[in-house]
């Protein structure tokens, strides 16, 4: 089964995107018989985010996210969306001349941003085509995504069979969506879902003393130390649930309960836990973000792997345009 997913690199990976995405993602790519296909969606996130610099940053942090969480890059495909984009933007020409343009006009995610944002550009309406391309080009069986890709997934497929019709062929591989729906929704320090667009994110590769500060930031009631308390609806329970061991949240548990514990108790333990649960992930993260030539090597062997199915998915398209 190829596996194929795009995340985009508007910020760093926080602990909603570690938990939600990155490890079940990672799961999949070790079963045997899947070959992943992981790419950094750099021309994606031009939409919004336009500082080449920033960009960058963001994409090193990401790849060294995965490669930290355990992402084989040797054994999968994994790679710069920018550095392909030769092959993304050609098959996305193509498949434009067989989008329908209310599709556009009425996807979700395009009228949300719309409404939102104040640079609206082509790239923003044109979106999920690039997306289309992305994944058809790479003859990808299934795409694990989050809810909200969902719609975007539908339009790949229809825009897929629109052209497959067209030439009467099986030239293009139309993706299924996999879309989890038992994956928590993490909680942000503020309890809503932890996003990078909320500012309310933990980022679990901060040095510990900043890492200490953004724990502290977590949200809780004015519950005087002394008083017993609720674990069932504190967020720092909820954080702490996600990472610590069963008997350590059982005693957490029974801490609020007794009273006599604070929160202030609460998130130092918190904090303990990340560094110790992702010890090794932390290291391996900085070790990549210090050794950028051997992260920026490791991208480019994926992306002359992954050149060579484009190339291919590309020639298989001209010919049925009767372009070559
Ligand atoms: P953000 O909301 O921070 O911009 P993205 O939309 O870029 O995050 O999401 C990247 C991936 O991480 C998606 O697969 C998404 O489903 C997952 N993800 C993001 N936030 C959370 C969260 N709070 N809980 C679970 N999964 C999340
Ligand atoms: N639109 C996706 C997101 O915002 C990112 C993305 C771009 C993607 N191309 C993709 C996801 C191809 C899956 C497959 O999360």
């Amino acid at each position: 089964m190829r596996i194929l997913t795009g995340i985009q690199a508007s910020g760093r990976p926080h602990l909603g995107n570690i938990l939600g995405a990155i490890k079940p993602a990672i799961e999949l790519s070790k079963q045997a018989s899947n070959e992943s296909f992981l790419f950094i969606a750099d021309l994606h996130t031009l939409t919004s985010l336009k500082d080449g610099k920033v960009l960058t940053e963001n994409t090193n942090a990401i790849a060294a996210a995965w490669l930290a969480f355990g992402f084989d890059a040797s054994k999968n495909y994994f790679y710069r969306q920018s550095r392909l984009a030769s092959y993304h933007t050609e098959l996305m020409w193509y498949l434009n001349c067989f989008t329908p343009f209310p599709m556009l006009a009425n996807a979700h995610s395009f009228k949300d941003k719309s409404e939102k944002l104040a640079d609206v550009n082509a790239g923003l309406f044109t979106y999920p085509v690039l997306q289309a391309a992305d994944i058809m080009l790479y003859d990808a069986h299934l795409v694990p995504v989050g809810k909200d890709q969902r719609q975007h997934l539908e339009m790949s497929r229809d825009i897929g069979g629109a052209f497959n019709r067209q030439y009467n062929a099986e030239v293009l591989v139309l993706p299924e969506a996999r879309i989890d729906e038992n994956v928590m929704t993490i909680p942000g320090i503020d309890g809503q879902k932890m996003s990078k667009s909320l500012n309310n994110y933990i980022d679990i590769f901060l040095d510990e003393k900043e890492l200490l500060k953004v724990v502290k930031r977590i949200v809780t009631d004015a519950t005087p130390l002394e008083e017993p308390k609720n674990p069932d609806t504190c967020n720092v329970v909820k954080l702490y649930s996600l990472v610590a061991k069963t008997e350590e949240i059982q005693t957490m548990r029974e801490n609020y309960q007794r009273g006599g514990y604070g929160y202030g108790h609460a998130k130092q333990a918190l904090h303990e836990v990340l560094v110790r649960e992702f010890a090794k992930e932390r290291e391996l993260f900085n070790y990549y973000m210090s050794n950028l030539p051997e992260l920026e090597a490791k991208l480019k062997e994926g992306e002359g792997r992954a050149e060579v199915v484009a190339k291919n998915t590309i020639s298989r398209v001209r010919k049925a345009l009767n372009f070559d």
